[in-house]
C-alpha cells in the first residue's frame, strides 16, 4: 500500500496503441517516479468521468513511464480509449499486493494466462525475465479466442526465442495468420513437466479460465498454497473501506489481488 493512499499523480499520456478490436495500450509519463510492485494496481481517474482500478502491463523497473492496457467495457473505459497524447489523468496506488516474486526464486513456475489476463501478466513476465536463472525452469502457457484478438501477440511470440522459457501458445480458432496451436488454453498444459508438489502456478485470465485452469491444475498435482490467482473483483475505494471488493472475510484491494488459491477456496462466490 502506497504512504497515503488518496494522493493523486497526475500523468501524461504520451501514447496510445491499438492493440485488439476491443483493446487498447496506454502509455502514461506520471509528474513524479511511480513505482510498483507487479500485480498491484493503480485507479486510474479520468477527470470529469471516474475513476477504476488497472494493473500496470508495463515493466516495474520502468518508473518515469508506465503502462495500461485496457478493454473497453462500459463509460469509463470508453473515454480511456478515446484519450490523445498530451491528455492528463490522475493515478492512485499502487494499491493492493502484488506476486511474491522472492518466494518464486529457485522454484519450477508455470504462468497461465488468456485473453486479457495478458496484461498483468506481460509486467510478471518481465519481472521474472529480470531474474532471469533464478528459477529452475519458468514455462508460459497461453491463449486466445482468435489471432486477432492475440494482446501483445508479436512480441509475446518473440518469446519462442529465449532460452530461459518454455513456452506455447494457443487460439480456440486460428486463421491465415496462425501457424501455432488450436485449441484450448488447457488441452496445452500436457506438455508441462514438471515437480507439481513443488512448483508454482500463476494463473490470470477470463472468470472461466481462471475456475477451470485452477481445477486442472489441481488434477494435474498442483498444490492449494502454490497455486496464485489474480481475482478481479468490483471496486470502488481500493483500501478496504467500502467492502465492494469482499471475497469471503477477505477484500480483493487489501489482501489481493493476488491470492493463493489455498486462501480463498472455501468462500463460494470467488468465480463470480
Ligand atoms: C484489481 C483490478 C485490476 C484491473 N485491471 C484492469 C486492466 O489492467 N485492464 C482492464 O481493461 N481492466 C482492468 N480491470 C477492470 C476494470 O477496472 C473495469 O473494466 C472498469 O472498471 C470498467 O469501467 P467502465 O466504466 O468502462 O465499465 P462499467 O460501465 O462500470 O462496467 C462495464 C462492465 O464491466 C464490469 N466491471 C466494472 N467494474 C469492474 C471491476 N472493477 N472489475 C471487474 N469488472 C468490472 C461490469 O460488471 C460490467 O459488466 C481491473 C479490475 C480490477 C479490480
Ligand atoms: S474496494 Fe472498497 S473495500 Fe475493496
Amino acid at each position: 500500500m502506497c504512504k497515503n493512499p488518496y494522493r493523486l499523480i497526475k500523468a501524461q499520456v504520451l501514447d496510445v496503441i491499438t492493440e485488439t478490436p476491443s483493446i487498447k495500450t496506454i502509455r502514461f509519463k506520471p509528474e513524479e517516479p511511480m513505482s510498483f510492485s507487479t500485480g498491484q494496481f493503480f485507479e486510474i481517474t479520468v477527470p470529469g468521468v471516474g475513476g477504476a482500478p488497472f494493473t500496470p502491463s508495463s515493466r516495474p523497473s520502468q518508473k518515469d513511464v508506465f503502462e495500461v492496457s485496457v478493454m473497453r467495457v462500459g463509460k469509463l473505459t470508453r473515454v480511456i480509449h478515446e484519450l490523445k497524447p498530451g491528455d492528463i489523468i490522475g493515478a492512485r496506488g499502487p494499491l493492493g499486493n502484488g506476486y511474491p516474486i522472492d518466494y518464486f526464486r529457485g522454484k519450477e513456475i508455470l504462468v497461465l494466462g488468456g485473453g486479457c489476463g495478458f496484461a498483468p501478466l506481460r509486467s510478471l513476465m518481465y519481472s521474472l525475465f529480470e531474474l532471469s536463472g533464478q528459477f529452475k525452469q519458468l514455462y508460459f502457457r497461453g491463449g486466445c479466442k482468435n489471432p486477432g484478438e492475440f494482446l501483445y501477440r508479436r512480441e509475446i511470440e518473440g518469446w519462442y526465442e529465449r532460452k530461459d522459457l518454455n513456452i506455447q501458445l494457443t487460439v480456440d480458432k486460428g486463421d491465415d495468420t496462425w501457424k501455432g496451436n488450436v485449441g484450448l488454453v488447457l488441452n496445452i498444459l500436457d506438455s508441462v513437466h514438471i515437480d507439481y508438489k513443488t512448483a508454482i502456478a500463476i494463473v490470470c485470465g477470463p472468470p472461466v479460465m481462471m475456475k477451470f485452469g485452477t481445477k486442472k491444475l489441481l488434477e494435474m498435482g498442483f498444490s492449494d498454497e502454490h497455486i496464485y490467482l489474480s481475482m478481479e473483483k468490483n471496486m470502488s475505494c481500493g483500501i478496504g473501506k467500502c467492502g465492494h471488493c469482499r471475497i469471503g472475510t477477505y477484500y480483493a484491494c487489501k489482501d489481493g489481488p493476488v491470492f493463493t488459491y489455498s486462501k480463498i477456496k472455501s468462500f463460494p462466490e470467488i468465480w463470480d
